[in-house]
């Protein structure tokens, strides 16, 4: 320990403001502990001046004791302060960091809901896939020609204009928003081979008021058979067993006379529904008839050797007795709860 400095109360004075000093500047535990290390651990020059104590003579040991002594107490001290205010800080920064916001909004997005429409539409569909039918589509704008005149209507047919038709501009292109779901009537006759068994659903569209029984835009179901044989009694059975899927096996159809240019005879159709809310009744459910061989032969097939039915009901009407809802605007309004009421499907 020869070398080991003298002990002077100026050298533990400097040995203290060092040490002091780079306690103070220590900005974290690792740093503070490398300070401990430097300036209060074995080779520090406080540890130096307290071994230099065993040369001090007798007389002067209290002074200089009391001298280092008090400047590694100073020392001591300081550390212990600044580890509990690092510790901390560094404490409040961690949690900080891991700080979970309990009072943040919960995400509102809902889980939404198929639309009662086109489960019911679908349903409609396997109703038919189930009897052999195949299902088919057609362009929710549509030549003039498929809407109209090729299903029988005159060029000047009133039913043009009671249709209430949107004509699409230019006029001269003859294109219109089709009316009802019949000209794929003429397509699936055009496009497959015969015999033709096909349900078209659909979108359609009339000047019609939007209000509780009306909506501009909405949605039919058209059924079309072609083949040989095919009399009215195919008619009726077939729709009965469709009220039947639909409405329980109490329902039933009944046809009235009527006018329409694409079926020869025609028929309003109505459906007995057993369970309806104000007690089992009649109501107007769609058209149908047998297949005018006007429309046969504007398909190019021969009326002497086919015959077939077709018949076109509208969805929104069906789900509004079947399902009881007042209003139909509540069906193009596309509000989740409403479609919640028909049960979560997804
Ligand atoms: N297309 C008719 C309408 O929208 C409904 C209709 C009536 C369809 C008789 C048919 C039918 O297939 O045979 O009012």
């Amino acid at each position: 320990m020869s070398d080991a400095p003298e002990i002077t109360p100026e050298g533990v004075e400097a040995a203290v403001a060092d040490a002091l000093a780079a306690i103070a500047a220590a900005p974290d535990t690792a740093a503070l502990k490398a300070a401990r290390a430097a300036h209060a651990g074995e080779g520090s020059p406080l540890a130096a001046f307290n071994a230099q104590m065993r040369s001090v003579p007798k007389e002067r040991k209290a002074e200089f004791g009391k001298l280092v002594g008090q400047a590694r107490g100073q020392v001591t001290h300081a550390l212990a302060a600044r580890e509990e205010e690092l510790a901390s800080a560094e404490l409040s920064a961690r949690l900080e960091a891991e700080r979970i916001d309990i009072t943040a909004v919960a995400s509102r997005t809902r889980t939404g809901a198929r639309h009662p429409l086109t489960l019911l539409q679908e349903q409609i569909g396997d109703i038919f896939v189930g009897m052999g039918w195949e299902i088919a589509e057609g362009p929710e704008l549509e030549h003039e020609w498929f809407n109209f005149d090729a299903l029988n209507f005159d060029e000047d047919h009133p039913a043009r204009q009671m249709q209430d038709t949107f004509f699409v501009d230019p006029v001269e292109r003859h294109l219109v928003m089709r009316t009802h779901t019949s000209p794929v009537q003429v397509r699936s006759l055009l496009e497959r081979d015969l015999p033709v068994y096909v349900i078209c659903p659909g979108r359609v569209y009339r000047t019609d008021e939007f209000d509780a029984t009306h909506l501009p835009v909405f949605t039919q179901f058209e059924g079309l058979v072609v083949d040989k044989g095919i009399t009215m009694a195919h008619l009726k059975g077939t729709l009965d067993h469709v009220a039947r899927q639909l409405f329980g096996a109490e329902a039933k159809t009944r046809l009235r006379t009527n006018y329409f240019p694409f079926t020869e005879p025609s028929a309003e159709l109505d459906l007995w529904h057993p369970t309806f809310k104000g007690g089992a009744r009649w109501i107007e459910w769609g058209g149908c008839g047998m297949v005018n061989p006007n429309v046969l032969r504007a398909a190019g097939i021969d009326p002497e050797v086919y015959s077939g039915f077709a018949f076109g009901m509208g969805v929104e009407r069906t789900l509004m007795f079947r399902s009881d809802v007042k209003d139909m605007r509540d069906m193009a309004e596309g509000d989740v709860r409403f479609s919640e009421q028909f049960g979560m499907v997804v």
